[in-house]
């Protein structure tokens, strides 16, 4: 069992390139079955979420190529079949594929999609859109069964906007007859880069970029490469823990800054000097974070993500903060682990207080989501003596080696194997 072992760390000095972001090729891996053809998706980040989704593609006959960072899928032998729960639950991002696959088919039959445990995470968003294409929907056991005779573009407005619902309806608007409206879509980064990779396939979208998607069914898409972006919630972890340490971090691999406009605002907040640079940021760190009142939010606000990032930070504040989740019920889930280190954190509904000017003290601690997961790593690189974190294959859903990465700004951070579990 490989588990990961954290020790108190002076100083983060150095350079981690940023890999491709999960949230971003996930539904860009999804729409490549909207054409038929070969399609090569560069900076593909080599995380097990994308390892999940190339086996759910296999499933329908896809076959898939993962060499470096680069993924090459190929649909043209691509069938339908029933998705199984034993792979669509372990991966919330199955749900996208059925609107690739009604896209495609006009039918798919899967199972319920899995994820992090953050909260109830329903589908109902994704199924009343659906509902409006003219797409009967029904449960049968444990599978979805959807079905349309006729893919009909409708006018939906979201009541929440949810990024995953956004993602499945321009999906399946995509290669369905006549107009889609999507009002109170999301306006995620991720959403963005969905828009412009079902274009660059010859999709007909306005408004990308907005809260209002105007989407016209072309018929025919051709296939398409996609350079994916860089992570933004990846680079945000490692920006965040710098300003609980000292020292000179330079991120690279960083595109379009606007992505993480308000995670940068956030780490300036904190007391961090961060610098734009050609390829990247440059994070100078007196390591004396400043207490704040913080809340996460839909796109342009701080991502919810980063909110078990944050926290620990936090605890080294020159004084007390609270923090506010708003998307998820269960985003605070960190608190617990945290407190075993000694945080002395109060949770009220969905708002934490946190102490400030705490040492945390590393102990055994364990993984319970992806963000979480990597929360317990900041907090053990800021607490004294060592932290061991199990169950780390949460983390390793979304960073590709945060260990690896950590390491080349010279944090004592280590996996270590043991018999335990
Ligand atoms: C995506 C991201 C996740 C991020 C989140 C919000 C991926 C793989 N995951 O998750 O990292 O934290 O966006 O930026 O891209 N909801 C409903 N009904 C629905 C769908 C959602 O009530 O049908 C609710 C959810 O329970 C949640 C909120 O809407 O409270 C936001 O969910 P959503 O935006 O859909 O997040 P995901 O796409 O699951």
């Amino acid at each position: 069992m490989r588990k990961i072992c954290v020790k108190e760390t002076s100083a983060l000095n150095g350079e981690i390139r940023v890999q491709g972001s999960k949230n971003t090729v996930l539904p860009v891996m999804a729409a490549t079955l909207l054409a038929s053809g070969v399609s090569v998706i560069t900076n593909c980040p080599d995380i097990e979420d994308v390892h999940v989704m190339c086996e759910l593609l296999r499933h329908l006959h896809v076959k898939t190529k993962m060499s470096g960072n680069v993924l090459t899928v190929d649909t043209r032998q691509a069938e339908n079949a029933p998705l199984p729960y034993s792979l669509t639950g372990k991966l919330r991002s199955s749900i996208l594929l059925l609107g690739a696959m009604l896209a495609r088919w006009q039918r798919a039959e899967l199972g319920m999609p899995g994820g992090c445990a953050i909260g109830l995470r329903p589908i109902d968003l994704h199924l009343e859109g659906f509902l409006r294409m003219h797409v009967d929907v029904s449960l049968r056991q444990d599978m979805l069964v959807c079905r349309s005779f006729y893919l009909q573009g409708c006018e939906y407005h979201l009541r929440f906007p949810s990024v995953g619902a956004t993602e499945n309806m321009l999906l399946a608007a995509a290669g369905a007859k006549g107009r889609t409206v999507l009002r109170g879509a999301a306006v995620e980064p991720e959403i963005v880069e969905l828009c412009r990779y079902l274009v660059s396939m010859g999709a007909l979208i306005e408004g990308i970029g907005t809260d209002v998607l105007v989407i016209k069914g072309t018929g025919e898409l051709t296939p398409s490469d996609y350079s994916n972006v860089y992570d933004r919630i990846v680079a945000g972890t490692y920006l965040l823990t710098a300003a609980g340490l000292p020292g000179k971090l330079k991120l690279t691999g960083i595109g379009e800054m606007s992505y993480m406009e308000n995670t940068i605002q956030t780490a300036s907040r904190l007391g961090i000097s961060v610098k734009k640079q050609q390829d990247g940021i440059l994070a100078i760190s007196s390591g004396q974070a400043r207490a704040g009142c913080f809340e996460s939010g839909i796109h342009p606000a701080f991502p919810t993500d980063l909110l078990p990032v944050l926290i620990p930070v936090l605890l080294t504040a020159d004084g007390a903060s609270r923090v506010r989740e708003t998307i998820f019920e269960n985003r605070l889930g960190i608190v617990q682990e945290l407190n075993r280190m000694g945080a002395g954190i109060r949770v009220s509904g969905q708002t934490a207080g946190i102490p400030g000017g705490i040492k945390l003290t590393g102990c055994r601690v364990r993984a319970t989501d992806l963000r979480q997961g990597a929360g317990l790593v900041t907090a053990g690189l800021l607490a004294e003596g060592s932290t061991l974190i199990s169950d780390i294959g949460y983390i390793e859903r979304g960073y590709e080696d945060i260990v690896r990465d950590l390491q080349a700004a010279g944090a004592v951070i280590m996996y270590e194997e043991t018999d335990e579990s």
